[in-house]
């Protein structure tokens, strides 16, 4: 029998990559992916929790949920993901709606519950193996039409000390290189173009080779159109990795490079182990090395302890690096982690105008370095129809900028050159050459 499945996806790319394998997992049981949640016979959470606003959303949603169930008593509800690992059986306590909730190790075990759940009712919680072990066969159901995910690594063994993640991913384990090999093949073979290697710290990686080397091989991989990676930790991007980026062949020239903040009490109180020089030093070393690059950051604003001081630093640092793109983050405190329990937390209403004064700052900078793109012409990876007009086509430059084009004939999958007709501080947009 054909049993319908809605998947809600919260969080990171991980979690992406980890659905679409649990999609994978469920399809070999007879469930395919259905849009609509009141028709559903399965519904799947694949939660977030870095920040409060990610718990909360999750929460919202599990909570408008409950009628449904109550209408259709043999509807499965579960959660995986962060969430899940970080709330285990506290969740079923505040939901009682929900059937099952399976740690981030767990993830694997999803179709073994699922028909366990079929069979016979009552609650079940796993989440006993934070570290547990990636499996060695995988066959995802992957979303998209260019472009896909391949994690290498799994966890994290950094404690940024505001940072939930290494709590709810465990310890970092690396995929073996010929599995990662496999993946990559089999998703070429499936029309995917473009192919981004994940990990919560890809430098790390230690699957018997280096990071470096492992890009290099996936570079050589038929098929293989675009090659990127995220995210890297600026303390210990080698020039390996530099040089393996430089002399790639398809490996696109953007580098995610979160910073975090740009004063050095606050990185130091952050546990990131780089100094704001370490990092100056780096991009400069980055930007001689392959010309064209762009670069992208995290940032979080209201750390503990940030006085207006670090916050200026913060924004002089901007302005002196010059990012492409800069993801802005306001500091949530997440229970467990060392900074919940610092001195000095950050007034909300400080918080906000911070972020407002970053943003700012930030969005001048790349709307300035969009311009000097002008009149150029960029190679693009064309993605299919806007959401909001079928005749304006979307794609991606190398350096991962959006860009918008009138359609001709081009068809998803194609490489179009553009030339960049105008400059916004989110997008470009341009004509086919
Ligand atoms: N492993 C990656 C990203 C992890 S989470 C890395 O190290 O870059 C993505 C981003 O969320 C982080 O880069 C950080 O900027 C932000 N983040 C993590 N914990 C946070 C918290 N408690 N409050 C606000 N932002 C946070
Ligand atoms: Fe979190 Fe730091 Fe690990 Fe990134 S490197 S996931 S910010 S602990
Ligand atoms: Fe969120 Fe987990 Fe990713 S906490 S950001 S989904 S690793």
């Amino acid at each position: 029998m054909d049993k319908k499945l809605k998947l809600l996806t919260y969080g990171c790319q991980m979690n992406v990559a980890d659905s679409e394998r649990m999609a994978g997992l469920l399809a070999k049981i007879g469930y395919t992916l259905s849009d609509d949640i009141e028709t559903a016979d399965l519904i799947l959470f694949n939660t977030c929790c870095v920040r409060a606003t990610a718990e909360d959303k999750v929460y919202g949603q599990i909570g408008r949920l409950k009628a449904l169930k109550r209408a259709r008593p043999e509807l499965i509800i579960g959660v995986a993901g962060c969430l899940a690992q970080k709330d285990g059986e506290n969740l079923i306590k505040r939901n009682s709606h929900v059937d099952f909730v399976l740690g981030t190790g767990q993830s694997s075990e999803v179709a073994r519950v699922v028909e366990s759940l079929e069979r016979e009712r009552k609650h079940f919680v796993d989440t006993s193996n934070v570290s547990g072990e990636i499996p060695t066969e995988v066959f995802p159901v992957r979303g998209g039409t260019v472009s896909t995910f391949v994690p290498i690594m799994y966890g994290c063994d950094n404690f940024c000390t505001y940072c939930i993640v290494p709590h709810v991913r465990g310890r970092e384990r690396s995929r073996k290189p010929e599995e990662i090999f496999s993946e990559v093949r089999q998703a070429v073979a499936e029309g995917f173009k473009e192919i981004t290697l994940l990990g919560q710290n890809v430098n790390s990686y230690a699957g018997g080779m280096t990071f470096a080397q492992l890009l290099t091989a996936v570079d050589k991989i038929s098929g293989v159109a675009r090659l990127r990676f995220m995210t890297s930790h600026p303390k210990d991007l080698s020039d390996e990795l530099i040089a393996a980026i430089a002399n790639g062949e398809n490996i696109c020239e953007h580098i995610h490079l979160p910073v975090q903040h740009g004063s050095d009490k606050i990185l130091r109180r952050m546990n990131r182990v780089y100094t704001v020089e370490n990092y100056l030093r780096l991009v400069e070393k980055i930007r001689a090395a392959i010309p064209n690059v762009s670069l992208t950051t995290d940032l979080i604003v209201g750390f503990p302890g940030e006085t207006d001081e670090d916050f200026s630093a913060t924004l002089n640092f901007l302005r002196e690096v010059k990012f492409d793109a800069a993801f802005t983050f306001i500091y949530s405190k997440r229970s467990g982690t060392p900074a919940a329990s610092f001195d000095e937390q950050v007034a909300d209403e400080i918080k906000h105008s911070r972020l407002e004064s970053l943003m700012k700052v930030q969005n001048e900078i790349s709307l300035a370095k969009n311009r000097l793109l002008k009149d150029s012409v960029v190679e693009v990876l064309v993605e299919g129809a806007s959401k909001t007009d079928e005749n304006i086509f979307t794609g991606r430059t190398r350096s991962n900028k959006l860009i918008l084009f009138a359609h001709g004939n081009e068809h998803a999958g194609d490489f179009v050159n553009v030339k960049i007709s105008q400059a916004q501080t989110f997008l470009l947009k341009g004509t086919v050459q």
